[in-house]
């Protein structure tokens, strides 16, 4: 008897985390140069690692109000007003989480029922379907590969029409993980025309707001606020992944169950991160800004060199990640292209089938890694390619 078999339907048989795994098996290689995690490689702000050590110094070792110590809602609250009018209030309609990886599945639990349809834009970040498979809904993809990976009010409506009251959730991530891709405000305008008024969630995962590097980010969730759950945080534009602090702002009533969920799950995020976090949306709004012209600096790099080996690619206009189209002249499997570089070109990159619907055919090359990495790790890639090419 194999007591896993007893245990909870589809979870033993489900893949995890993919892209982790992918990269902890790259660990295992030697002299591999690695474009697969999406973290920054940049060191947290020095004022922000004060933050820390003080709060430890002053004993902040204490339980918090489950949903954030008030200092750290009422910066984060000042810095999305002021940076992007967004107006949430901190007594009520913000909740601190593990990460926006809690705020995801938090906010998914508090919005699905059993047998309602989530819709997801793919390729995307996989948490949300994960998340939503595992809490019982329908997910529906809808492959925006042809759609230069941007979702069209004209799909959206097409879903709305075919899955009328049982859609309950639409998300989106914008710039989006793993294409870079950004929408301008008219095309989420378009969007939200579709979804307004109707008993539609609209979960807005804006991580990568601060990395929008060609024109002004534009929210989804100050266009439709009251069906909004807008989820931020601290991980990438601060170097903070390992902090692992995150933001849920929603409308009070939709933030007080949310915030159930969260409490049920940890009780409170651990205090003297949240003084970090406090210091990084009070003290450091522009933080962000020196890494982000490395970042953009490094895109440049990276998408030329890509462009110029024959990958074509949308050119990433946020975040920190660029989705190439395998060239035809390359092994079309990108699950199984991605195990041939690591362990003979010595490059390593995340799979496109990761990030579902859409994503075959491609690869996900992460430029969170110095300009030096990118350079060597693109000579690599040219020399295996031309390799390849003449045999
Ligand atoms: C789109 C997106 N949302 C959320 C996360 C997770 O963020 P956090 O570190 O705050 O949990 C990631 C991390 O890669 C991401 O790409």
């Amino acid at each position: 008897m194999a007591l896993t078999d007893y245990m909870r339907r589809g979870l033993v048989a489900s893949r995890g985390g993919q892209i982790l795994a992918f990269a902890a098996y790259t660990n295992t290689l030697d002299d591999v140069i690695k474009f697969t995690i999406g973290e920054p490689d940049f060191n947290t702000p020095d004022h922000i690692k004060r933050a820390a050590k003080q709060a430890i110094d002053d004993n902040h070792s204490h339980y918090a109000n489950p949903v954030g110590i008030s200092g750290l809602r009422q910066a984060a609250s000042d810095f999305l007003a002021q940076k992007y009018q967004q107006h949430y209030n901190p007594e009520t309609e913000i909740v601190v989480t593990n990460g926006v990886t809690e705020g995801i599945y938090d906010s998914l639990m508090a919005t699905l029922n059993l047998g309602d349809v989530a819709v997801v834009p793919t390729p995307i970040f996989p948490l949300y379907l994960s998340d939503a498979n595992r809490l019982g809904a329908e997910v529906v993809q809808i492959d925006t590969s042809k759609t230069d990976f941007k979702l069209t009010p004209a799909q959206l409506q097409a879903v709305v029409d075919q899955y009328g009251d049982r859609l309950r959730v639409l998300v989106m991530n914008y710039p989006t993980n793993p294409t870079g891709v950004c929408y301008t405000a008219s095309e989420l305008g378009a969007l939200a025309e579709v979804v307004r008024g109707l008993p539609i969630f609209v979960l807005c995962d804006e991580i990568y707001s601060e990395l929008s590097y060609d024109q002004p980010h534009s929210s989804l969730a100050t266009m439709i606020r009251d069906q909004a759950i807008l989820l931020t945080g601290v991980s990438k534009a601060w170097a903070m992944t390992g902090y692992r602090i995150g933001i849920v702002c929603a409308p009070a009533p939709i933030a007080a169950q949310i915030a159930k969920i969260h409490q049920m799950i940890t009780t409170s995020e651990p205090t003297p991160m949240q003084d970090a976090a406090e210091e990084a949306f009070r003290y450091g709004q522009d933080d962000a800004l020196p890494m982000k012209a490395a970042f953009e600096q490094r895109r440049d790099a990276m998408y030329q060199d890509l462009t110029k080996m024959g990958f074509a690619c949308v050119k990433p206009a946020g975040a920190f990640y660029i989705f190439a189209k395998i060239p035809a002249f390359l092994e079309q499997d990108d699950c199984k292209l991605i195990y041939e570089l690591a362990e003979k070109a010595g490059v390593a990159v995340s799979a496109g089938s990761f990030f579902a619907k859409g994503g075959e055919g491609y690869l996900r090359f992460s430029y969170a890694t110095g300009l030096d990495q990118i350079d060597a790790g693109m000579k690599r890639l040219a020399a295996y390619l031309q390799q390849k090419q003449l045999n």
